[in-house]
C-alpha cells in the first residue's frame, strides 16, 4: 500500500513510520510527506531520507475546502492508498474526510474517548488520572472521534509533568503507530 504522512512539526511519528517501513515483510510503503508548514521540521528529515515532500499553506487558499482539495491533488499525485496524520494540527473538511474513510488514521495522545483535543497530558495530570496514553484511529468528520485501531497505557507518576508524560506517552506512539498502520495495510483492520 502507498502511504503519505501529513505534518505539521517535528515529526517523530513521521520518523517511526518511515523507520518501520524500511523492513522488507512491512505492507506499506511511504511514498510522501506533506506539510501544512514549510518550516516543519519533519520536511527536512523525510527529505533526507528521499522520501517525496511537499508544503502547502492555507493562507495561498480562499477557502478550507479549496485547501483540502490541493491537498488532495498532492495525494493522487503520489497514488495515496492510505493517509497517516502525525502531529497534523488542522482539522479537515467533511467533504475531504468522507472521501478517505476507511482509509485516512491519526494518532492522538490520549485514550480516547478521553481527551479529545489539545493539551491532553495536563488535563490527564489535572484529573489525577492512574493511566494515561496514546491511540491510533480512523479518522472521521468529529474531532478525534473515529474508531480506534490500536491504544497503548502508561502510567502516570506522582511527580509528572506535562512535559514528563509527553515523553513516556510519545515513546509508546513510537512503537504503536507503525503497528497500526501495518494492521490497515495489511486488511486486518476495518472502520
Ligand atoms: C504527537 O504527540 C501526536 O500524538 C500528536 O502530535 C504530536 C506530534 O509529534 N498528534 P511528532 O510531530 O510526531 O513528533
Amino acid at each position: 500500500k502507498r502511504v503519505a504522512i501529513l505534518i505539521s512539526g517535528r515529526g517523530s511519528n513521521m520518523s517511526a513510520l518511515i523507520e518501520a517501513a524500511k523492513a522488507p515483510d512491512y505492507p506499506a510503503e511511504i511514498v510522501g510527506v506533506f506539510s501544512n508548514r514549510a518550516a516543519a521540521k519533519g520536511l527536512e528529515t523525510a527529505a533526507a531520507e528521499g522520501i517525496a515532500t511537499k508544503s502547502l499553506a492555507q493562507s495561498s487558499y480562499e477557502s478550507r475546502e479549496a485547501f483540502d482539495d490541493a491537498i488532495g491533488q498532492v495525494l493522487e499525485a503520489w497514488q495515496v492508498d492510505i493517509v497517516c496524520l502525525a502531529g497534523f494540527m488542522r482539522i479537515f473538511t467533511p467533504r475531504f474526510v468522507e472521501r478517505w474513510q476507511g482509509r485516512i488514521i491519526n494518532i492522538h495522545p490520549s485514550l480516547l474517548p478521553l481527551y479529545r483535543g489539545l493539551d491532553t497530558h495536563a488535563r490527564a495530570l489535572a484529573d489525577k488520572v492512574a493511566e494515561h496514553g496514546c491511540s491510533v484511529h480512523f479518522v472521521t468528520p468529529g474531532l478525534d472521534e473515529g474508531p480506534v485501531i490500536l491504544q497503548a497505557k502508561v502510567p502516570v507518576l506522582s511527580d509528572d509533568t506535562p512535559e514528563t508524560l509527553a515523553a513516556r506517552v510519545l515513546v509508546e506512539e513510537h512503537r504503536l503507530y507503525p503497528e497500526a498502520l501495518r494492521k490497515l495495510a495489511a486488511g486486518e483492520v476495518r472502520p
